[in-house]
């Protein structure tokens, strides 16, 4: 106990209730009951009085750490010194709140233990000074231990968090690549033909011009020949070898089939700049049907083969939303839909307002799934599909992003006849909306 002020020489006698060998009696009893140990501290004197338990709780069972407030400053971690000194003084100067400190007393045994220690001044002497304090100490050194355990736990917890958001960011990304890469290879696919028809017209385009400037220069070079009429009939041969007529009619064609071939290329390339929507990462109200049809598009090659694509769209108003992100889901939908249908089928695009929602649904003619496959579709890695072919990544994404927007996908399935997908965005309320704050709309199917 650090004396607030000095002592004085002559220290005034102390209230008749105080001695360090008679503990006041009811209050000392009830605080013990309680576990807490308690002192009785005379200020002016520097006497104080540990009571049995307050020396209990340090080790001391039927002795006592002392007698005097240095008997009990020599215990308190040096650390924890100036707190202690400062929330008495703190305490002194207004004497109506109690003080409290939580500080390590080094006990019997000559370790630290965390206590709990609350104190309040209950006399004053003739001029005022604090003349005593009584207050208890309680033991906390368990309760401390765990909360350092607690923190610890919470720490590697926080660390394991964040881990797992940078994991997560990965996965994404990783999924973009592998729907990228899918498209990419589509796309080369698509691309393929055009450039390969362009490419070979453009050689025959050459080698019919070739012939064509040789029967010009062989008529040209005639007038001015030596024998006119020999050099008129060589040309003349040069040119029914060249088969003019039929340039005249292949001609037309190669040219119009060459630049069906530029505008395909041409309508690839603005499909990619569409779907990718460069520079709408942001939200902002879009066209969803213009986002199903750049996807659609895309997609042409992965699902031309297998399905026809009936799109059966309704009015719909302008949704608030990231468009680069609902494209996404759009992709992975339609890619899945395509993926069960082994041979031929159908795809449906469907679009509705129903209770202020803009729904979409995408069906299939495919496999189908079973219940077992049908709840867990979701789960993040979930895939049915080989080594190599599937992430298991598409839906879990898809949903993420559809939560994003306070909407909500489901899924509807019979084995063997197809599935149909359900994305419902709110059309309403959603402005104020955070992306980085996902939560999801209540909307139920
Ligand atoms: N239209 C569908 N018809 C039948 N099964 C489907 C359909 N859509 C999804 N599934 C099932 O759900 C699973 C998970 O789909 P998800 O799109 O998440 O992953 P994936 O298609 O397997 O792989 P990827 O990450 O490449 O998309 C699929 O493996 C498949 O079993
Ligand atoms: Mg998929």
């Amino acid at each position: 106990m650090s004396a607030p002020g000095s002592a004085p020489i002559n220290a005034p006698p102390l209230p008749q209730c105080w001695s360090h060998n008679r503990p006041d009696g009811c209050w000392q009893l009830a605080l013990e009951s309680g576990g807490d140990g308690v002192y009785d501290w005379n200020i002016l004197s520097e006497e104080v009085f540990f009571g049995p338990r307050f020396n209990a709780l340090l080790g001391f069972v039927g002795e006592s750490i002392g007698h005097r407030g240095e008997d009990f400053r020599n215990r308190v971690h040096p650390d924890d010194n100036s707190r202690l000194n400062q929330r008495v003084s703190e305490h002194c100067a207004n004497v109506a709140v109690p003080w409290r400190c939580d500080l390590r007393l080094r006990n019997r045994a000559g370790e630290y233990q965390w206590v709990e220690m609350r104190g309040a001044v209950v006399e004053h002497d003739a001029d005022g000074r604090p003349a005593r304090m009584i207050g208890t100490l309680r033991d906390i050194d368990t309760r401390y231990h765990d909360d350092f355990l607690i923190k610890q736990q919470l720490a590697a917890t926080a660390q394991l968090n964040q881990q797992l958001e940078g994991a997560q960011v990965q996965l994404v990304q990783s999924e973009k690549l592998a729907a990228i890469g899918q498209l990419a290879a589509g796309v080369a696919h698509e691309l393929k033909t055009p450039i390969g028809f362009v490419g070979t017209n453009f050689g025959t385009l050459e080698r019919y011009a070739g012939s064509m400037l040789s029967v010009l220069d062989a008529y040209r070079s005639a007038s001015s020949a030596a024998d006119p009429a020999s050099a008129l009939a060589a040309a003349d041969a040069l040119y029914a070898k060249a088969d003019i007529d039929y340039l005249r009619t292949d001609l037309p064609d190669l040219f119009a089939e060459s630049r069906d071939g530029l505008d395909r290329v041409q309508r690839i390339v603005r499909d990619l700049k569409d779907f990718s929507r460069v520079g709408e990462q942001e939200w902002q109200f879009a066209d969803l049907h213009q986002g199903l049809d750049s996807t659609i598009n895309i997609l042409r090659y992965e699902i031309k083969h297998k399905a026809v694509v009936e799109r059966r769209y309704g009015d719909l108003p302008k949704v608030w939303c990231v468009p680069s992100m609902v494209n996404q889901v759009f992709l992975n939908l339609l890619a899945n839909a395509a993926q069960a249908i082994e041979n031929q089928g159908v795809i449906t695009v469907e679009s509705a307002v129903e209770d202020d929602c803009a729904v979409i649904r995408i069906a299939d003619t495919g496999s189908g799934m079973t219940p077992e496959v049908l709840s867990r579709i979701f789960e993040p890695f979930f895939t049915t599909k080989g080594a190599g072919k599937g992430t298991g990544l598409g839906l879990s994404l898809a949903q993420d992003i559809v939560h994003q927007h306070r909407g909500r996908l489901w899924a509807t399935s019979t084995p063997g006849q197809g599935s149909t997908f359900s994305m419902v965005l709110p059309l309403s309320g959603l402005q104020s909306l955070d992306p980085a704050a996902p939560t999801d709309s209540g909307l139920m199917p």
